[in-house]
């Protein structure tokens, strides 16, 4: 069984992408052969700085080795190392109808905002569902987000073997049901385009501050609050804490006689000492940037073997061969 999923290097990666995505990837590379790669030609969609796409793309591979991705158990690489995507995107293009792209949000949401949309911001599911089909994926763990996307996928490649004969693995999106939509400090999703992000790496005095800055109700804290569970520091507090220290809280809360700053403070220790270990794996990697290329760039080479003989059929089955 084939795992495979993708995150982009547009920014610092946060709760959201860790729970939402990396932390169910990391415990899938037990459970099958694992394909993780750094989404670079994706970014390219909306990041438009190379020395910033450069820096992103380290940063995230940093990033997924220190919180816990093993070289030895999944393969590890960078989106653009294997080239044959993009001709087997061109190839699925052909057959993606117009409507079925009008309908992604990525493009969608853009749009009707009005912000400026480029080509490749409406191709980008095409992009997407070559990464997933060239590695003949049978599994695909993402965030709530992604999953119209992976129905995209799904749909081109049913649409290709109906077309051509059968050459596609069809994908399984896979969606942590109590992590698919991590909060963000404003209580929307978290995510870097809303600014409302907390980074799993970062100054800890910035994101002690961000954490304190968390907007709460003016209820005085002897107040009983019965809607403790709505709470949106308790929320977060349930990713990052254990779970009685988490029913303490929420019992005191809903009680009355907690303050929001105690609670806040709480959560801040338990998000800090959550991520201390993987802080330092992260130190020691960031001194042996040899080792982290090295881990690419192998990622890389056992990621194309399997992607070329895919292209190759995809090739063969629509006549290019
Ligand atoms: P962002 O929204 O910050 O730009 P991405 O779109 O790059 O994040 O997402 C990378 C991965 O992390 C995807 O699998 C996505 O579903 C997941 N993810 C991002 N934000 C969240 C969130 N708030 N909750 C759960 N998963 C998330
Ligand atoms: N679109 C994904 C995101 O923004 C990243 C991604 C690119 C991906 N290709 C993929 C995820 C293939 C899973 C499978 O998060």
């Amino acid at each position: 069984m084939r795992i495979l999923s993708g995150i982009q290097p547009s920014g610092a990666l946060h709760l959201g992408n860790y729970f939402g995505m990396m932390r169910p990837a990391i415990e899938l590379q037990a459970r099958g052969e694992a394909f993780y790669f750094i989404a670079d030609y994706h970014s390219m969609t909306s990041l438009f700085d190379a020395d910033a796409r450069r820096r992103n793309t380290l940063d995230v591979a940093l990033d997924f080795l220190a919180c816990g991705l093993d070289p030895q158990k999944s393969v590890f690489f960078r989106q653009s190392d294997v080239p044959e995507v993009t001709e087997l995107a061109w190839i699925l293009s052909t057959l993606t109808p117009m409507s079925l792209l009008e309908k992604c949000h990525s493009f969608k949401d853009k749009s009707a905002k009005g912000l400026p949309v480029n080509h490749g911001l409406f191709a980008y599911p095409v992009l997407m569902a070559a990464d997933i089909l060239i590695y003949d994926s049978h599994i695909v763990p993402v965030g709530q987000d992604q999953k119209q996307h992976v129905e995209v996928t799904r749909d081109i490649a049913i649409k290709f073997n109906e077309q051509y004969g059968p050459t596609f693995v069809i994908p399984e999106p896979q969606i942590r049901g109590e992590t698919a939509k991590v909060p963000g400090l404003d209580g929307e999703k978290m995510s870097k385009s809303y600014g409302n992000t907390l980074e799993i790496f970062g100054e800890e005095k910035l994101l002690r501050k961000k954490v304190m800055g968390i907007r709460m109700d003016s209820r005085t804290p002897e107040e009983p609050k019965p809607d403790a569970d709505q709470n949106l520091a308790i929320q977060l507090l349930k990713l990052v804490a254990p779970a009685d220290v988490c029913l303490d809280f929420e019992t005191r809360l809903r009680a009355g006689g907690l303050g929001y700053g105690d609670l806040k403070k709480g959560l801040f220790e338990h998000y800090w000492e959550h991520f201390s270990d993987a802080r330092k794996k992260r130190a020691e990697l960031a001194g042996n940037l040899d080792y982290v290329h090295g881990v690419l760039a192998a990622g890389a080479a056992k990621a194309r073997a399997v992607a070329q003989p895919v292209l190759k059929r995809a090739r063969k089955n629509c006549g290019l061969e």
